[in-house]
């Protein structure tokens, strides 16, 4: 806890740890053009997949096509999300290829009603994010590309043990921790020493049963004796 408040302390002032940093998009061009469906339209910040809300692309013509943007500097991308045109031409998306630069990060596969596909690059280092597609007009509806930050894993505050088993004569009491405050993210270290605790409790001796006998009796007389 104490550590816990030292850490905040320390980092106040700093953005929250984010494992997922978002890569700025930029420059978009493409092979053709057509219906309005300009370049950067992938990049607008609208994933909107309905073509007629005019944050789509489009290209003129329905063979060999392809769109790229530049990222501010040349950077590690670990992720590309694609977002496909929804209300029309379903599964046009199919087959489009994901590269940075010119190095292949993977292929889409077209899934009924999947508003955005995730394409995991491993590590690859590059300046473009280019998709192409050899089959039909290329529509995006938004391009994200993004770069993952290692998070170490944390332990949940350990502060409250279980109820004790008994109420004298030593009993046990647990507690448990998960290392998800926060859960170790794209290789970061994962939580060093142990989740689960048990200790004594009440470990006082009973009062024999006698004993219990004679002062509730006792109890009972300063009770009467009272009313
Ligand atoms: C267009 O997209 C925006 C953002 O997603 C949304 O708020 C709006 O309702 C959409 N309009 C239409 C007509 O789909
Ligand atoms: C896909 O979406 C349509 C229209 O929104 C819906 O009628 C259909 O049930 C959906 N299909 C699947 C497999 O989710
Ligand atoms: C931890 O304590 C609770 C409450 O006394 C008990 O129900 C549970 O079995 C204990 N767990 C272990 C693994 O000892």
């Amino acid at each position: 806890m104490l550590l816990k408040i030292l850490l905040s302390i320390s980092l106040l002032g700093l953005p929250p740890i984010k494992s997922d940093q978002s890569l700025k998009l930029q420059n978009a061009i493409q092979s053709t053009t057509g219906f309005g469906g300009f370049a950067d339209k992938a990049i607008d910040g609208n994933t909107n997949g309905n073509y007629f809300n005019w944050s789509c692309t489009h290209t003129q013509a329905s063979r060999n096509n392809w769109w790229a943007a530049e990222l501010e500097v040349k950077t590690e991308v670990n992720m590309v999300l694609v977002y496909p045109r929804m209300d029309y031409h379903r599964g046009a998306i199919n087959g489009a290829k994901v590269y940075v630069d010119e190095q292949l990060c993977g292929m889409i596969s077209y899934v009924k009603n999947k508003t955005s596909y995730t394409v995991r690059c491993a590590n690859l280092v590059g300046k473009t994010i280019k998709l192409t597609l050899s089959t039909h007009y290329l529509m995006l509806c938004e391009v994200q590309a993004f770069k993952f930050v290692s998070v170490d894993g944390g332990w949940t505050d350990t502060d409250t043990w279980s109820s004790c088993t008994k109420r004298c004569g030593t009993g046990t009491q647990n507690r448990t921790r998960t290392c998800t405050d926060p859960v170790p993210q794209h290789g970061g270290a994962d939580c060093v020493g142990i989740a689960f605790q048990t200790r004594d409790c009440n470990t006082r001796p009973c009062p024999s049963k006698i004993f219990v006998f004679i002062s509730d009796v006792a109890m009972s007389l300063i009770v009467k004796l009272i009313v």
